[in-house]
């Protein structure tokens, strides 16, 4: 099946999976320990129920969205996905010159295979830097500086890595043996890679993945195998945030928010933006699904801040679910790395696709006109949905 019969996200996923290499996929597909809150992120979906204003004779739908002063077509970004180079050749440039022609953003991890500036140049709407403080203050301005030299037009600090997450299936699929590149290490791995020749075809004629271009260590970019020890070295605390806002003079976006308490300090420090996240349940795994907090997290902030949410989303519908909830935008993560996984360039326009038509249909369906008009009068939550703990 080509990806342009691919009729939902899970074909995408399928699709993926035939593609990459179990070690590749397992990386984008799984999440902490026993993954219960990343299932749990896309479960809470189904808790919820719309509640459609029949008759309304919605001819035409407006799904644009503004973000901290820039209109997006879209009411959705790419999240800040790592490595995203392995799972395509220029995997990071092809991501963002898809968001960019279906009229959206795209936020570039700090721990991506390309250059930031190949990146910024293939898109042709606002791009983020997605920040983690890897190799140090002094290394982590440098990357600033670059970003917003290149045009990046804001920072996203994601708070919720001090450690990296136990994500077992990279455990037990030997992930760290393999990217400590000896050779007797890489054996085991040549059948998987073998059985996929059109990835591993790719993967060889660009480069592999070798290191981290925009964290520039002393001696060059940073190594692919130094990644969990250099997040536990320089894991990003509330006063960073004043050094941060000071090297990088622009809006700041803190990412990894699941409580009310965390919101207000995030208001507290002057971020212009927070992104209610558990890092798609890669992270703490038994922490709440994301869409159980965002009520709370946007009471807390009482429109202080822009509150986007992440997590789980998989469909147009989860979208609306999120936005009539208070999210003002959402990033979606594997929703796209899966096109991206099934096809390159075209499976990440194909992931958009869908969830635009997806919006469209459900908000017509709904007698909503714009995503901007959604609210609470949408959607029926489960009755034993408590307030935040004190
Ligand atoms: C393979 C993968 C790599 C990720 N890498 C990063 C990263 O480098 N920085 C970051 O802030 N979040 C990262 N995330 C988290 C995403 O930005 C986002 O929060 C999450 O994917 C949302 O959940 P979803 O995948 O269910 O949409 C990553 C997620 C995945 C799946």
């Amino acid at each position: 099946m080509s990806v342009s019969r691919a009729v939902n996200i899970a074909d995408l996923r399928r699709l993926a999976q035939r593609r990459l290499p179990r070690i590749v996929f397992d990386y984008a597909d799984g999440g902490a320990e026993d993954e219960i809150t990343m299932r749990d992120n896309c479960r809470v979906f189904d808790t919820i129920t719309l509640r459609p204003r029949s008759a309304a004779a919605i001819p035409q739908v407006d799904l644009r969205t503004t973000v901290l002063g820039t209109t997006f077509d879209l009411p959705l970004l790419l999240a800040p996905i790592g490595s995203t180079r392995m799972f395509h050749p220029h995997g990071e440039a092809l991501s963002a010159r898809a968001a960019g022609e279906a009229g959206t953003g795209y936020i570039l991890s700090t721990l991506s295979g390309s250059p930031l500036e190949e990146v910024k140049a293939a898109a042709t709407r606002p791009v983020w830097y997605q920040l983690y403080l890897v190799g140090g203050h002094n290394v982590a301005r440098a990357g600033i500086e670059r970003a917003r030299k290149a045009g990046f037009s804001a920072l996203v600090v994601t708070i919720d890595t001090p450690v990296a997450g136990m994500r077992e299936r990279d455990v037990r699929n030997g992930t760290k043996e393999l990217l400590t590149r000896r050779i007797g290490s890489m054996l085991p791995f040549v059948p998987q890679f073998l059985a996929r020749p059109r990835w591993l075809a790719g993967f060889i004629a660009d480069g592999g993945l070798m290191n981290f271009p925009n964290v520039m260590l002393p001696g060059g970019p940073m190594a692919y195998a130094d990644v969990g020890t250099a997040l536990e070295q320089c894991a990003v605390s509330w006063p960073d945030l004043r050094w941060i806002r000071d090297a990088w003079n622009g809006p700041i976006v803190v990412k990894g928010v699941h409580t009310a308490d965390d919101a207000r300090r995030a208001v507290d420090a002057g971020a212009e933006g927070i992104v209610v996240s558990n890092h798609g349940g890669r992270q703490l795994d038994g922490v709440a699904a994301t869409l159980r907090v965002l009520p709370q997290v946007v009471e807390a902030v009482q429109g202080q801040t822009e509150v986007l949410f992440d997590g789980g989303i998989r469909r147009g519908s989860d979208i609306v679910k999120a936005l009539s909830l208070g999210a003002r935008a959402v990033l979606v993560g594997r929703a796209y790395v899966y096109g991206l996984g099934a096809a390159g360039g075209p499976g990440v326009t194909r992931a958009i696709e869908i969830l635009r038509a997806d919006l469209v249909r459900t908000l017509k369906l709904l007698g909503c006109a714009s995503t901007a008009t959604l609210n609470r009068s949408f959607v029926d939550v489960p009755t034993d949905w408590t307030p935040a703990a004190p």
